[in-house]
């Protein structure tokens, strides 16, 4: 038995990156998946082949987070391919990063919608379920910067603390429903959305981890593993970082 055995997952921006892993790790410890992405190509239905790989049942989706429509047609695809949504994971994000005299109002709105808006629309979307089923687990991926603030990407930190304030408010609301509601701050992490960086910005970052490394997709799966399973069954509402120690 695994640690999400008979429990479906739904996880937005999930063909890659963070979000992937996540789904690799639910489905090893036996959870149904059903992933979102902006098209499932090549690349998604690699993904959605992996995760079939351990014996669950594995579908990817295309649709865009950020559309509330889109959300709602998505939502009832999977309940009806699925049966349940038992674990909701808010993982799709972009930046758009610029100084605030810099930044044009669509850098602001693309990444407050696919970032924020997103969540809204799932959690909206997926609520009415988990109440019917007397529970659920959601997981809003954040960032530290949405703790902490970052110059040249109030957009982004706005996002993410957004984000962080949703899952606390949704911890309050629908908690006597047996619904938790947590975010999860990753620092400094490996995937496409790091690579993009400079090296010297690299560097720099390295400086300021305690644990000398940047994270990989796996130490955030980990997390989301534990928030999405009965081990946190008594942990709601809350934040937590997996930063190397980089932000305490
Ligand atoms: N990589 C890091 O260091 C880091 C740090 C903190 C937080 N995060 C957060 O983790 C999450 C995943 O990041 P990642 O590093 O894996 O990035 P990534 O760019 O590798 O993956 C993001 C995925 O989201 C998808 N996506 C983008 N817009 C979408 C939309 N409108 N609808 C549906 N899917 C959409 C992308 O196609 C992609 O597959 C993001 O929310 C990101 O902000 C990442």
């Amino acid at each position: 038995m695994g640690l999400l055995t008979g429990k479906t997952a739904l996880i937005t921006g999930a063909a890659r990156g963070i979000g992937k892993a996540i789904a690799l790790k639910f489905a090893s410890e036996g959870a149904n998946i059903a992933f979102t992405d902006l098209v499932i190509d090549e690349n998604g239905k690699a993904t959605e082949q992996e995760i079939a790989a351990f014996g669950v049942k594995a579908k990817g989706y295309a649709s865009n987070a950020a559309d509330f429509t889109q959300t709602e047609e998505v939502v009832n695809k999977v309940k009806e391919d699925f049966g349940s949504i038992d674990i909701l994971v808010n993982n799709a994000g972009i930046t758009k990063d610029g100084l605030m005299l810099k930044m044009s109002e669509a850098q602001w709105d693309a990444v407050i919608a696919v970032n924020l808006k997103s969540a809204f629309n799932f959690i909206h979307a997926c609520t009415p379920i988990m109440m019917r089923q007397r529970g659920g687990s959601i997981i809003n991926m954040a960032s530290v910067v949405g703790v902490h603030g970052n110059a040249s990407q109030c957009n982004y930190a706005a996002s993410k603390a957004g984000l962080i304030a949703l899952a606390k408010s949704i911890a309050q609301e629908m908690g006597s429903r047996g619904i938790r509601a947590n975010a999860i701050a990753p620092g400094f992490i490996e995937t496409a959305m790091t690579e993009a960086l400079p090296e010297e910005v690299r560097k720099e970052w390295m400086k300021t981890i305690p644990l000398r490394r940047g994270g990989t997709p796996e130490d955030v799966a980990n997390i989301a593993t534990f928030l999405a399973s009965d081990l946190s069954s008594y942990v709601s509402g809350q934040v937590i970082q997996v930063d190397g120690g980089m932000n305490m």
